[in-house]
């Protein structure tokens, strides 16, 4: 008799909520009742609010049972779930959830499918084909087609990565880089930790095609200490990778040799930016580099150097596997392609959801997300990590994408989109802004390092209710000299969330603020 597949995902968020003593739980009791299993471990499907979200093998069908608990696992066997039986947990076949299949998973197509850490399942499902087909036709046509598939950066600065790489390519050097910042230091962001835990391998390839177009043949990644087990993982998938002959030296028989470290990060904010990570990955203290030099000429040790988010560089194999023109056509106007979207804060259905840009904020918060988790009216959203603008009720239509947010003084960055609702202090949020920069300045210029802690002190005044409009009229001015004279976007973007509250939520500063 074949054992029957048990997927429970080893993925943090799932794990936070039990799906280490779930995968216990199914073991035990299988090997109590004599029952053959094959428990894998797969990453999530980014259905935060579905975890732990539990599927078995039935004939072609996957069949998921979501919020499953230790306690659940003795009554799910009782009711037949091994044969995709009946329970109050069944949540149907996987490809009937209308929350997964109506995305546009470009990127994270293969997370919650695959086994992480299996090279011939990652191969099963169109592993490695982009690297394959990169090194058939060469260098030039990679980069053409990542920059005619219009990919921009995903980290936040929405940079176009086709003419990063080009630079690159075009610096002569004994030796480049590419450096992938997984730093994921935004509030509410946890696509690359997601893609990482589910798809290490996909990473793995885009960094590996990246160094070919380039002519680099080393990478590192640069990740948060605070995700181990996204370390364990991808230490594991690098090995597994390597050992398959796809990392390394003379790659397939190619003549192309990379080769990928893992980098872990202390615990500061602005080491995700690309300078001060540079910095860090060199073994110094992270502190923010004048440009120019770019790091496109002079980067890691001096050398030429790719930067790029993780799910820049994931959007690759697929966009050299499957077409420029395929990604182009998704999206709309320069914002082409797909972002995958973090839901996070109050909100009733948390988790990733990847769509093209151009759908709109209020379609994504009310109809992927459900609202808020507390069913009290949304009163601000926060998009794009702590130096995005806090957009009110009335922006939430407002389509997704790098223009429409420019436009109104605000920005995507990374995809992360924290959801407040009505019960916020508004006025303590931008204290929170500019504390949040003065702790996390890396101290280099005036405006940032000081300009925050003056800022700060500035708000406390005004929601003290001490001679407010002129305190006001200070914080409006310290906001200005920030955003202007600040070396980097650390301090030149906290004036962003704080002005949108002054601008939407003026209010919270006329009271004492607090619960409304
Ligand atoms: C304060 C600060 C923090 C940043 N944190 C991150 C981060 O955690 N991850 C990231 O990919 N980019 C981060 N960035 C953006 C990087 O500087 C850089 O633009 C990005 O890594 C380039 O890759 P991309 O072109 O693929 O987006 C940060 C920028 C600033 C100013
Ligand atoms: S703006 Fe802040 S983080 Fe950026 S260089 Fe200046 S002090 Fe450092």
């Amino acid at each position: 008799m074949t054992a029957t597949r048990v997927y429970v995902p080893r993925e943090t968020a799932a794990v936070s909520v039990g799906a280490d003593d779930v995968a216990l739980a199914i073991a035990t009791q299988a090997k109590q009742d004599g029952t053959r299993i094959e428990l894998i471990r797969n990453g999530s499907w980014g259905a935060s609010w579905l975890e732990p979200l539990v599927e078995v093998e039935v004939g072609e069908q996957r069949i998921a049972y979501a919020n499953v608990a230790a306690g659940d696992v003795a009554g799910l066997f009782a009711a037949g779930f091994l044969e995709g039986g009946e329970h109050e947990r069944r949540a149907g076949p996987v490809s009937e959830i209308t929350w997964l299949i109506e995305q546009d998973r470009w990127t994270l197509f293969r997370c919650g499918l695959v086994d992480p850490l299996s090279v011939e399942s990652f191969r099963q499902r169109g592993g490695f084909a982009g690297l394959e087909a990169a090194l058939a036709a060469g260098p030039d046509a990679v980069i053409d087609a990542v920059t005619k598939s219009g990919l921009r950066g995903r980290g936040g600065a929405g940079f176009p990565a086709g003419i990063k790489w080009q630079t690159v390519a075009k610096t002569q050097a004994d030796c480049k880089y590419i450096a992938c910042n997984a730093d994921e230091g935004d509030s509410g962001t946890f696509s690359d930790r997601l893609l990482m835990e589910g798809d290490p391998m996909c990473l793995i390839e885009g960094m590996a095609i990246a160094g070919f177009a380039t002519g680099a043949s080393k990478g590192y990644i640069y990740l948060r200490s605070e995700y181990p087990l996204t370390h364990r993982i991808l230490m594991r998938a690098i090995d597994a990778v390597r050992h398959a002959g796809w990392l390394g030296d003379d790659i397939q028989g190619s003549g192309f040799s990379f080769d990928i470290d893992v980098h872990l990060g202390a615990g500061s904010y602005v080491c995700g930016e690309e300078t001060a990570m540079l910095e860090s990955l060199e073994g110094k203290r992270g502190i923010v580099r004048a440009k120019p030099p770019l790091p496109a000429h002079e980067g890691l040790f001096g050398k030429p150097t790719v930067v790029n988010n993780v799910i820049t560089l994931a959007s690759v194999p697929n966009i050299v596997r499957l077409g420029a023109a395929r990604y182009e056509s998704m999206g709309v106007d320069r914002s082409t392609g797909t972002l995958p979207f973090q839901l996070a804060g109050n909100i009733r259905r948390g988790g990733v959801v990847e769509k093209a840009f151009g759908l709109s904020l209020r379609e994504l918060i009310e109809d992927w997300g459900g609202g808020t988790a507390s069913g009290r009216p949304v009163r601000a959203v926060q998009v794009g990590g702590p130096l995005g603008a806090y957009l009110s009720e009335s922006q939430l239509d407002t389509p997704l994408d790098y223009e429409s947010f420019a436009a109104i003084g605000a920005m995507l960055g990374h995809g992360g989109i924290v959801v407040f609702d009505d019960t916020a202090d508004m006025a303590q949020q931008a204290r929170f802004a500019m504390e949040f920069c003065a702790i996390e300045s890396c101290g280099k210029c005036t405006p940032c390092r000081i300009g925050s802690t003056r800022g700060m002190e500035a708000i406390d005044r005004m929601i003290a209710g001490i001679d407010r409009e002129e305190n006001y009229d200070l914080l409006v001015d310290l906001c200005d000299t920030m955003e202007h004279a600040s070396l980097c976007a650390m301090g030149g973007m906290t004036p962003y969330p704080v002005r949108s509250i002054l601008e939407h939520f003026a209010e919270d500063f006329a009271s004492t603020g607090g619960s409304r």
